[in-house]
């Protein structure tokens, strides 16, 4: 099971959209468990699959050892995609649980004790939005890193991600997509961006998620743009997410070709 938390110290950036869509794309090929960490809990509400509040049923109720973490596993209307959802008493929680040692793996201790790993082709994590003790937890288990980079404030914000994952993670076993998103809303914010980008040496993924205001609108088709307009460039970018992503783990690609430099233009179009 390979393990992708998409993450960024920065609210907004767009890493609900990406996890929800690149854990629909990746289960169209695979077995997939989406696991909601953020207490916001966007991807839950977009699969209604919990109110926010409740924590019976939830990945809250699995951390405080009140269920196991398969017992919370609830199916999706998507095939081959199963979910776990989040509750807002994870914030309360992750302030409690600093108090035990190792508390920053106690994600990773569940999924290793449970042996998830054989009935999963992939794990994704929506992380919360703020360093916090359930964002290591979001980080501990990882093997990649998806980082969206919405803004120029988005690029800055990487660095307090980057120092917790240097501490969490010293053995650098991992890999790291940092992801334009959403850049394309407003003239001028792409080059900014990638001029930022380009002075702290961080380099982008092949992938770019453009703007598309059908994205901003999957709510009602639980928030797949595959099932809402598959042929909008939100899900041609997002199917490209999913092959890059494919492929660094070697697995086969259905060759679907990067999205061409001409069409990122930094000009605004948004559907
Ligand atoms: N490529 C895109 N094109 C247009 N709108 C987008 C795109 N990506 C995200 N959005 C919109 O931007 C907003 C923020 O996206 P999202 O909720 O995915 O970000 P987030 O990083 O998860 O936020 P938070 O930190 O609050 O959890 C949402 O309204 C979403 O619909
Ligand atoms: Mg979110």
């Amino acid at each position: 099971m390979k393990v992708i938390t998409v993450i960024n110290a920065k609210g907004g950036c767009g890493k609900s959209t990406i996890a929800m869509n690149l854990a629909c794309g990746l289960a169209r090929e695979g077995r997939v468990l989406l696991l909601d960490m953020d207490p916001q809990a966007q991807v839950t509400q977009w699969l209604k699959a919990g109110d926010g509040l409740t924590a019976t049923g939830t990945l809250l109720s699995a951390l405080t050892g009140q269920q196991t973490l398969r017992e919370v596993i609830q199916s999706t209307q998507f095939e081959n995609l199963s979910f776990v959802a989040s509750a807002d008493g994870l914030e309360d929680l992750g302030r409690q649980i600093t108090e035990h040692e190792g508390y920053s793996s106690l994600l990773s201790q569940l999924l290793a004790t449970e042996s998830l790993a054989p009935d999963f082709d992939f794990l994704v994590i929506d992380s919360p939005n703020q360093i916090s003790p359930i964002m290591e937890n979001a980080i501990f288990p990882a093997d990649l890193f998806i980082v969206p980079f919405e803004s120029t404030k988005a690029v800055r914000s990487y660095a307090s991600f980057f120092k917790l994952l240097l501490r969490l993670r010293p053995a650098g076993d991992y890999g790291i997509l940092h992801v334009l998103s959403n850049l394309t809303r407003l003239p001028g914010l792409r080059a900014r961006v990638l001029s930022l980008m380009e002075q702290d040496s961080i380099a982008r993924a092949q992938t770019e998620i453009r703007s598309c205001g059908w994205l901003a609108q999957v709510d009602e088709f639980g928030g797949s743009i595959f099932q809402f307009r598959p042929f909008a460039k939100g899900a041609l970018d997002m199917a490209q997410l999913v092959e890059e992503v494919r492929g660094l783990f070697s697995l086969p690609t259905n060759g679907h070709s990067p999205t061409p430099e001409a069409a990122l233009t930094d000009s605004v179009s948004i559907l």
